[in-house]
C-alpha cells in the first residue's frame, strides 16, 4: 500500500506579503519535479497570491493554518473553511499545539473544525502530541490516543480516509530538541495501530502520518526513513528556501 509522502511547511505567524512571495519564489525556482506532496501553509494573507503562483505545479499545494468551526456568520476576525477553499486551499492544519495552548482549542471545537473542513473538501492535517511532563511521566501514548478519539475518531470510515495525522511532541516544537527516530517511529506505529483498531488495517495503512518538531535538513533523512513516518510538518526550517528544499529531498529514494 503506497501512502502519500508529504512535506508541509507551517510558516506560522511569519512573513509579510513581500517576504512570503520571495520565499515561495525561491523555493519554486529551485524545486525539481516533486515525488512527494509539498504543501505551503502560510498565513491567510498569502493564500490568494500563492494559489496563482503555484497553479499547475504538480504535487505543490496550499494549506491554511486554521479555520473556524462554523460555515459562516458573525464571527469577527475568523476565516471559514469555504473561504479557504475558494482561494485554492486543499489542506488545513487543525489541532496544532499552539492553537490548543494559546487559543484554548479543545477536542469538541477541533472535532467541529474537522467536520467543517471535510464538508468543504479540505484535507485536515490533524496534529496530536504530548507535553514534556506527559512524556516524562510515560503517559504519552494515552494522551495521543485521547486526542485522536476526541478530535478525529467520530468520523465515519469514508471520511476518516481523507485525513492526514501529524505527530508533534510539544517539547520538540521550536526548541531544537528533536524526538529521536526511535521515539518517533514508536509513536507513529502506536497511532497507526489505534487507527487500525478503529477503522481497520486497510485504512490505517493508507493514512499518512507526519512528524513535526525541529525537523531540519540534518535530521530529516533519519526521521523519514522510519517505516511509519510519511513525511514532516516543518516550522522554522520552512522559512529558509534551501533548508526546506533539503528536507523535501530527504525522502529515501525508491
Ligand atoms: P518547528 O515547528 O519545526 O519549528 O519545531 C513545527 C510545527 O510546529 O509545526
Amino acid at each position: 500500500m503506497v501512502r502519500k509522502q508529504i512535506v508541509a511547511g507551517n510558516w506560522k505567524m511569519n512573513m509579510d506579503f513581500d517576504e512570503g512571495r520571495d520565499l515561495a519564489f525561491s523555493i519554486i525556482r529551485k524545486l525539481g519535479p516533486l515525488h512527494s506532496q509539498v504543501i505551503f501553509c502560510p498565513p491567510f494573507i498569502h493564500l490568494n497570491y500563492l494559489s496563482v503562483l503555484t497553479k499547475g505545479i504538480a504535487n505543490l499545494s496550499l494549506g491554511a493554518q486554521n479555520c473556524h468551526q462554523q460555515n459562516n456568520g458573525a464571527y469577527t476576525g475568523e476565516v471559514a473553511a469555504s473561504m479557504l477553499k475558494s482561494v485554492g486551499c486543499e489542506y488545513v492544519i487543525l489541532g496544532h499545539s499552539e492553537r490548543r495552548e494559546y487559543f484554548a482549542e479543545g477536542d469538541e471545537i477541533l472535532a467541529q473544525k474537522v467536520d467543517v473542513a471535510i464538508a468543504n473538501d479540505l484535507i485536515p492535517i490533524f496534529c496530536v502530541g504530548e507535553k514534556l511532563e506527559i512524556r516524562e511521566a510515560g503517559t504519552h501514548e494515552n494522551t495521543v490516543e485521547k486526542q485522536l478519539k476526541g478530535g478525529l475518531f467520530h468520523l465515519e470510515k469514508d471520511l476518516f480516509s481523507k485525513v492526514v495525522v501529524a505527530y508533534e511532541p510539544v517539547w520538540a516544537i521550536g526548541t531544537g530538541k528533536t524526538a529521536s527516530p526511535q521515539q518517533v517511529q514508536e509513536m507513529h506505529y502506536f497511532i497507526r495501530k489505534a487507527i487500525a483498531n478503529k477503522y481497520g488495517k486497510k485504512i490505517a495503512d493508507m493514512t499518512s502520518i507526519l512528524y513535526g518538531g525541529s525537523v531540519k535538513p540534518n535530521n530529516a533523512k533519519e526521521l523519514f526513513e522510519n517505516s511509519d513516518v510519511d513525511g514532516g510538518l516543518i516550522g522554522g526550517a520552512a522559512l529558509k528556501a534551501s533548508d526546506f528544499i533539503d528536507i523535501i529531498n530527504s525522502f529515501p529514494k525508491d
